[in-house]
């Protein structure tokens, strides 16, 4: 025996070996069903077994379609009574011609089945139709009494139930052609039919001898008990074995990031708030100093809400003070803006375009020292390419305390990027409501350059003042697709709001994240 030959048999699955005997016996090709019976194995195995004896050309496995007729309801309906033109061409017979608009009364059809009958009686060329009359031809009168093929075929799958359109007579297939031709008489079902036959290199094998002896695939408390184990052959492990893909329910994985950010504020000993999403001017710009002309405010940034168009805005006390503020400074050493603050602007409805103002609330409401977290959703008119959303969402938070300063709030942003896996850098910005102020930039390797990710800074006397804060308070508002995108390894923002299922399946659950 060839050593190339043992390897091969020895390799084989007990069902390959099975199905290779069946062939043995038989000596041409069988069908899986006869492997099934000769082998007491059940169809899949079988046919899984007979697949891979394919692959290593052991056996050819051939497929065959064939085509199961059957008749529908309409279908059994004329088989029994007859077709349309079949009624109209008896008619027709007695009368030789009748008019056009009459036929339907004449022969009791209803109207659908007039217009199919006199279609198929000019088709079929029983009847011509001249000058709105329906006269027989000479080819109707000698149909009169024969069925057609068409008929003969209809009467044969009523009397069989169901026929295989292969072995059909060439005149039938005819008729078949006819029948197909009109729509849902007929039922088609497609089946694929097996056959298994054994090749030269099958063969050889075969003539070596293949001896299957049953493999225990477990052992068990019994066959330890007995000592059984001692005799019985084990199955290896094919650790290569293909496996049905399985796609467990999981997280959307921005909401996974969203949650681990969570986790990482939270666990930092930050208190997680949240604010509206239709907020007031007032809370989105004002208490933030952001002048009343600032461009941010411009329709082409923020959306505004026309139902409802304004908002309520807090106490007589707070509204004052922020005026003042942006008209003079107040008590800040600040000059303000110099100009007449309106309350009418300040009521204006938008979408917040920021989480800031989740910040300044919590601020009005708890007294230092705190550290704050809020993660949600913010929108801003912008167009939408591959790294631009009108809507998304931003993680914003605030650390106050008296010896809460400026180094500690890069030391809080460093320590955030940091865990999940980002080395930060710092550049200096502007806003508005922050003094000393500064955005933060990751490295994209495959980019070779530094995105922005978000803003941060110590809020302004200007900010503090009004809301009562006497601490210094540090803040930042980072983007949260974006990390989202670069964690993801996806070149455009749009992705995330998709649901492309096939993307979805393949993403990894990422190890360590809290999936209740
Ligand atoms: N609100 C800014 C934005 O949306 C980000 C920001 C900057 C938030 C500085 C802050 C801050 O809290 O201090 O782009």
């Amino acid at each position: 025996m060839s050593k190339e030959n043992t390897r091969i048999i020895n390799e084989l699955h007990i069902y390959e070996k099975k199905v290779l005997k069946a062939l043995e016996k038989s000596r041409q090709s069988i069908t899986p069903e006869d492997i099934v019976q000769s082998q007491n194995l059940d169809i899949k195995s079988v046919m899984s077994a007979a697949g891979s004896l394919a692959s290593k050309g052991l056996v050819k496995v051939q497929k065959d379609m064939e085509e199961i007729l059957s008749l529908s309801p309409d279908g059994e309906a004329f088989a029994r009574d007859g077709l349309p033109e079949r009624k109209l061409l008896e008619i027709l017979y007695l009368q030789k011609n009748i008019p056009m608009k009459d036929i339907g009364q004449e022969t009791g059809l209803n109207p659908k089945d007039v217009k199919i009958g006199v279609g198929w009686l000019v088709r079929k060329k029983w009847a011509k139709i001249d000058q709105g009359m329906v006269k027989i031809t000479i080819l109707g009168e000698e149909s009169h009494k024969t069925p057609q093929i068409d008929e003969k075929l209809l009467h044969m799958i009523l009397e069989q139930g169901e026929i295989s359109s292969i072995n059909l007579e060439e005149e039938l297939q005819n008729g078949l052609k006819l029948l197909k031709s009109r729509k849902g008489l007929i039922n088609f079902d497609k089946i694929t039919n097996h056959t298994i036959s054994i090749t030269k290199k099958g063969q050889e094998l075969l003539d070596e001898g293949i001896i299957i002896q049953e493999e225990a695939t477990q052992l068990t408390h019994h066959h330890l008990k007995t000592r059984k184990w001692k005799n019985l052959t084990y199955r290896g492990y094919d650790v290569q074995a293909e496996y049905p893909e399985f796609h467990p329910g999981k997280m959307h994985p921005l909401r996974r990031i969203m949650d681990e950010i969570r986790n990482i504020f939270l666990n930092m000993g930050f208190t997680e708030s949240r604010g509206p999403i239709l907020e007031s001017a007032f809370w989105n710009f004002d208490c933030l100093f952001q002048p009343q002309d600032h461009a941010a405010r411009e329709m082409q940034d923020t959306f505004y809400i026309k139902n409802p168009s304004t908002s309520w805005l807090p106490g007589e006390e707070l509204v004052d003070k922020v005026k003042k503020v942006h008209e003079d400074g107040a008590q800040t050493g600040s000059e303000g803006w110099c100009y007449n603050w309106d309350k009418d602007v300040a009521r204006q409805s938008v979408l917040r375009t920021h989480t800031t103002c989740v910040s300044a609330r919590f601020l009005k409401e708890n007294p230092p020292p705190l550290k704050m977290f809020s993660i949600g959703r913010v929108f801003r008119r912008e167009t939408i390419t591959y790294k631009h959303l009108p809507e998304f969402n931003q993680v914003e938070g605030i650390v106050a305390a008296d010896e809460v300063n400026f180094r500690n709030l890069l030391g809080i942003l460093k320590e955030f990027y940091k865990k999940l896996g980002f080395e930060v850098r710092f550049r200096p910005a502007y806003f508005p409501y922050t003094y000393l102020s500064t955005e933060c930039e990751i490295y994209l390797e495959e980019k070779e350059s530094w995105i922005e990710l978000g803003g941060a800074g110590m809020f302004r006397p200007e900010v503090l003042e009004p809301l009562g804060v006497t601490t210094p308070v540090a803040a930042f508002g980072l983007g949260i697709e974006r990390l989202a995108m670069i964690e993801l390894g996806i070149k455009d923002i749009r992705m995330l709001y998709k649901s492309d299922i096939g993307w979805l399946r393949k993403l990894p659950l990422k190890k360590g994240i809290n999936l209740d």
